[in-house]
């Protein structure tokens, strides 16, 4: 059989096809035109092509000024595919990031007194230029990430999407009148900037997790200090750069990238700066809830899900094993919404497991840059031990290998495409999020079960499932204790819906209407003596 893509299981829906390749929703107005050319190319010939388009920047970026770390000391930064050098960014620590907050403080100062429609233009700017440049950004994203080309683009499709979003609600950050209890008096609330965010964001979408916090915070009037991973700050600092570019004011977009614990410290610490926003592990979060305390900071969190993807027997197969493919395999199943737990109903169990198993071994893996490679690399070796302990673990408590189960003959940190099955609630994998490419198929017998199995656990960010029966979608949706549900749909990011979880999987919403929220402080305001 000859090998497809992800795409190309999915052929059997064009919508599915384009969701599967950029892993969100599309946009209607945001739709790319398809690549037309071979992707397939080397990766320092690109990363000195990028050197030359300005975007390929190597220094942190402090009131509009590209610095390096004060001591000269440096990172480098690996393309995962192959372990190559890409470029070495400055390791930057707490002097650095104490500036970055200054030079956001001052901005501040005028950024927040800016009307909200130049505030506006100036993302609609930012936009089109991001927009512009997706094919570079894209390259960058999977020089520096793995993720295939093709999925690359994507991102910065949806990461540019948050920022086009925000340029329009700039614009329509109402306040409100309330009907005062006393003739006399007027009450209203203005709506207010909080001030300076920090931003800190995970490896795996070094452009999308920091638009859909940036963007918001821009639009009402923040300044930001950006801390993003060091395993991507390339499509940070690129980004950055095209903010620049669009004529956003020096100091309100700052980079700082190194010593995570020192930059982190700073960050907490200060009082010029008011938010904390973060994606990222729940072990972190929870440190830097904690460690907010101490300046009483407003705190935004996404963090880890372990998502159930439930198949009941009265779903439609193809449209399970579609749904169940995209919401597990994105990103090599590197997604905090990836089904982590596939449980699937007795009476449906091994159609499904069969159906599923012909779509996944159809995946190709190997180097994103690769024509019709739907599954990159891990990040790093870590995380390839991490899905090797899982698998292991599961193995040894009687977890069986359907499909994949071991390393990719590629080598480095390429995984096989996996499958297992007769996993039970108790392993490693039912329980903590694996963050790879292996499915772990659960069976269940009542629908009761399903919800008592899906909800046996401290995260709640997404949950899936898969059913024809409209009176179970209400029943299930409404008992699963879950920030996002996928109905018969694996794939539910986008920039116009609330993304965000319950229990131990955050606090905050980000993208939609409601986003923005996060990045604003209410104030009551009472005039009194308005009698004539
Ligand atoms: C995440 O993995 O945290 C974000 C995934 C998404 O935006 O779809």
């Amino acid at each position: 059989m000859a090998m497809m893509g992800m795409a190309g299981v999915a052929a059997r829906s064009a919508r599915h096809r384009l969701s599967c390749s950029t892993g969100h929703l599309p946009s209607m107005r945001a739709s790319s035109p398809p690549l037309s050319r071979q992707i397939t190319m080397d990766a320092q010939s690109l990363a000195a092509r990028l050197k030359s388009s300005g975007l390929l920047r190597s220094q942190g970026l402090i009131g509009g000024k590209w610095v390096d770390a004060y001591d000269g000391s440096t990172i480098k930064v690996h393309n995962p595919a192959t372990g190559e050098v890409i470029t070495e960014v400055p390791c930057m620590g707490s002097r650095e990031t104490k500036d970055a907050i200054s030079s956001a403080y001052d901005a501040f100062q005028s950024w927040s007194k800016v009307t909200a429609a130049e505030r506006s233009r100036h993302l609609r700017k930012w936009y089109d230029l991001l927009i512009s440049h997706k094919e570079e950004l894209g390259q960058l994203i999977t020089l520096e990430q793995g993720k295939p080309l093709k999925e690359a683009i994507g991102e910065v499709g949806y990461g540019a999407s948050f920022i086009e979003y925000f340029s329009e609600e700039a614009k329509r950050v109402y306040g409100d009148i309330i009907p005062a209890p006393l003739a006399d008096r007027r009450l209203f609330v203005l709506k207010q900037p909080v001030g300076v965010v920090g931003t800190i964001t995970p490896w795996n979408f070094p452009l999308a997790m920091i638009t859909r916090k940036v963007g918001p915070a821009l639009a009402c009037g923040c300044t930001v200090v950006i801390k993003p991973s060091e395993l991507t700050p390339l499509t940070a600092l690129a980004a950055a750069e095209l903010s620049l570019q669009a004529g956003i004011p020096p100091g309100a977009v700052n980079v700082v990238m190194g010593k995570a614990s020192d930059i982190g410290d700073s960050l907490l610490e200060s009082s010029q700066l008011r938010k904390i926003t973060f994606t990222g592990s729940t072990a972190v979060g929870k440190r830097l809830m904690a460690g907010a305390a101490a300046t009483v900071k407003k705190v935004s969190l996404e963090l880890g899900g372990n998502a159930p993807c439930i198949v009941f027997d009265d779903a439609d197969v193809d449209v399970a094993v579609k749904g169940t493919l995209a919401a597990k395999f994105r990103n090599s199943g590197q997604t905090c919404v990836c089904a982590n737990r596939v449980i699937v109903q007795e009476g449906i169990y091994e159609k499904f497991a069969t159906a599923f198993s012909n779509a996944v071994q159809n995946l190709q893996v190997g180097d994103g840059f690769s024509e019709g490679v739907a599954q990159g690399p891990l990040i790093n070796e870590a995380a390839l031990h991490k899905v090797e302990s899982f698998v292991e673990d599961a193995i040894s408590k009687g977890a069986k290998i359907l499909l994949g189960g071991k390393r990719h003959s590629l080598g480095r940190t390429f995984y096989e495409p996996t499958i297992m099955t007769d996993v039970k609630s108790d392993m490693l994998i039912s329980r903590e999020e694996v963050f790879g490419p292996v499915a772990p198929l659960l069976r269940f017998r009542t629908e009761e079960e399903a919800i008592r199995m899906a909800n046996d656990t401290n995260a709640g960010l997404a949950a899936y499932i898969f059913t024809s029966n409209v009176q179970r979608t209400w029943r299930v949706t409404e008992a699963l204790e879950y920030g996002i549900v996928g109905v018969n749909e694996g794939i539910i990011s986008t920039e116009v819906a609330p993304f965000g979880g319950v229990k131990q999987s955050g606090l905050g919403r980000e993208g939609s209407k409601y986003g923005i929220d996060e990045y604003l402080e209410l104030k009551y305001v009472c005039l009194g003596n308005m009698s004539h």
